[in-house]
Parts: C-alpha cells; sequence; structure tokens
C-alpha cells in the first residue's frame, strides 16, 4: 500500500485527479472503475473543470461503476446512475453507452445480472483504475463487513450502519433502499490500480483497520494490503488514527525523488 497523507480534502481530490488524467492521456481506451458517496464528488469536480478548461476528453473512456441500489428506476434521483449524470457523465464527452453500474431491475434475476456484470468488465480487457471511498464500517463498494474477500459481483444488504450514515442524503418520507448490486472485493483486487479516497475524522477508524489492522472480512477494505497497486489518499483528519503518519509522509517525499528522477511509471 501506498499511503499518501495531504492536508485537506481538496488536495486528495487534485491528486485523484491527476491519476485519473494520468490513465486518460495513456491508455488509448483507458476502463475506470468509479464510486459514488459525498468524497469523489470533488474529484468529478475537478474532471469537469479539465474537460472543459484544458480538454481531457472521456470519449474513449469506458466507466464501470461499484454499485447501484436493486430494484431502483435509473431515473430515481438517488439511483447511482442519476448521481454520475448530475456528477461527471453529463459535463463531459464520455460515449453513455460506454458507461456501466451493477443494475437489477424488477423481474431481473440478480445472479445473471452479476454474472454478467464480470463478464463485461473481462470483455473490456479489465478495470485499469478503480476509484474507491471507504465507509465508517470499512466497507469498499456495498461489500459490508462479514463479505468474503473473495466475492464478484452480487446482491448486498446493506448494515444498519450504513442505512443510517447514508440517511442524509434521503429526505424524511423518501424510500431508502437496503439492499444493492456491488461489485465483490474479488473484482476490485483484479483492478490494476486502487486508489482509495478517504477525508474526514469520521473515517479515521475505518482507515486504521484498513492499513494496520489484520485483513479480515470484518473491514473488508482490509482486503487492499494484499493488492499489489493500492493507493490510499488520505486528509489528515481521515490519517489522524495511524501511528505511523511521520514515516509515511517520509517515505512519500523520499518517492518524490525517484518519481522527478524516472518519472511516473504505472503499467496499465
Ligand atoms: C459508493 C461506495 C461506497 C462509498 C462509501 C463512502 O459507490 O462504493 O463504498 O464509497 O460508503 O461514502 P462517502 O464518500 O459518502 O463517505
Amino acid at each position: 500500500m501506498q499511503i499518501i497523507i495531504y492536508d485537506n480534502a481538496h488536495q486528495v481530490a487534485e491528486s485523484a485527479a491527476k491519476w485519473v488524467k494520468e490513465l486518460i492521456n495513456k491508455k488509448p481506451a483507458p476502463v475506470l472503475g468509479l464510486a459514488t458517496g459525498s468524497t469523489p464528488i470533488s474529484l468529478y469536480k475537478q474532471l469537469v473543470e479539465q474537460h472543459k478548461a484544458q480538454g481531457l476528453s472521456f470519449k474513449n473512456v469506458t466507466t464501470f461503476n461499484l454499485d447501484e441500489y436493486h430494484q431502483i428506476d435509473p431515473l430515481n434521483p438517488q439511483s447511482y446512475r442519476s448521481f454520475m449524470d448530475k456528477n461527471l457523465f453529463s459535463h463531459v464527452d464520455i460515449d453513455m453507452n460506454n458507461t456501466f453500474l451493477p443494475t437489477c431491475a424488477v423481474g431481473e434475476n440478480p445472479r445473471v445480472q452479476g454474472l454478467a456484470y464480470e463478464e463485461n468488465i473481462k470483455k473490456h480487457g479489465g478495470i485499469d483504475l478503480q476509484i474507491l471511498g471507504i465507509g465508517a464500517n470499512g466497507h469498499i463498494g456495498f461489500n459490508e463487513p462479514t463479505s468474503s474477500l473473495s466475492s464478484r459481483t452480487r446482491i448486498k444488504t446493506l448494515t444498519q450502519q450504513t442505512i443510517s450514515d447514508n440517511s442524509r442524503l434521503f429526505k424524511p418520507n423518501e424510500k431508502q433502499p437496503t439492499m444493492a448490486m456491488t461489485m465483490g472485493i474479488a473484482t476490485i483486487m483484479n483492478a490494476r490500480y486502487v486508489l482509495l479516497m478517504a477525508t474526514g475524522a469520521n473515517k479515521a477508524n475505518a482507515v486504521k483497520d484498513m492499513i494496520t489492522g489484520g485483513v479480515s472480512a470484518m473491514c473488508p477494505a482490509s482486503a487492499l494490503q494484499m493488492h499489489e497497486n493500492a493507493i490510499i489518499l488520505l486528509d489528515k483528519a481521515a490519517a489522524s488514527e495511524l501511528g505511523e503518519q511521520n514515516y509515511y509522509q517520509w517515505a512519500e517525499s523520499e518517492n518524490r525523488k525517484l518519481i522527478e528522477h524516472y518519472g511516473y511509471f504505472h503499467n496499465y
């Protein structure tokens, strides 16, 4: 794991945007894994700005989102499809036919849908760079604690903690879904690079468990300890429970020197 600690959430988003931009500029047909939630909103804002100001083009980009609520109408403003349209897709030149979410509509079989999503990712050559947030309970995607570390795209029942954490996004009279289709932990682990963004003090314990705890289904993000290319971008608040903060900061400044000398090398 490469742990990078920034002063604030804006810098975390700026850094994540650089990763996305590098992938888009480097690979002719990049495949990007996307997340929803509050954390990546500022990343998407920066990408939209770069599209408008600097011509960053999404024409050849294919995207796979981590998750989508079970049986939700894509036009429902609470759907993750609507979230992605609002925060990214409708502001850039992406071909909407190349944007995928793990959906399961009424009447569809979640098992069939899950397998088809996995096949579609494979058909596109796999995910180059997967953007992740982290839940306060250590979930990635909607892989809640207890999720198998070998899981694939499937339906998951949300925990009470996640339902209550996300209730801020729903109006009092609005029905909040309790199930979602999500990429599995093994699906996420197959991405060539994973870029996890965590900001705010409410993520500090989950971040500590992910980085320094044992690898366990009780903290799904801890599986990333076993990923060859996991980059963890934190603001100071999210890093506040880590005992090795000075080491990570020093290691990152040493790493910068290598980058200055050799340039970036990402093996997409
Ligand atoms: C959303 C997702 C979730 C969120 C996590 C953090 O697609 O996969 O794992 O990343 O719940 O959400 P925020 O960023 O709202 O704190």
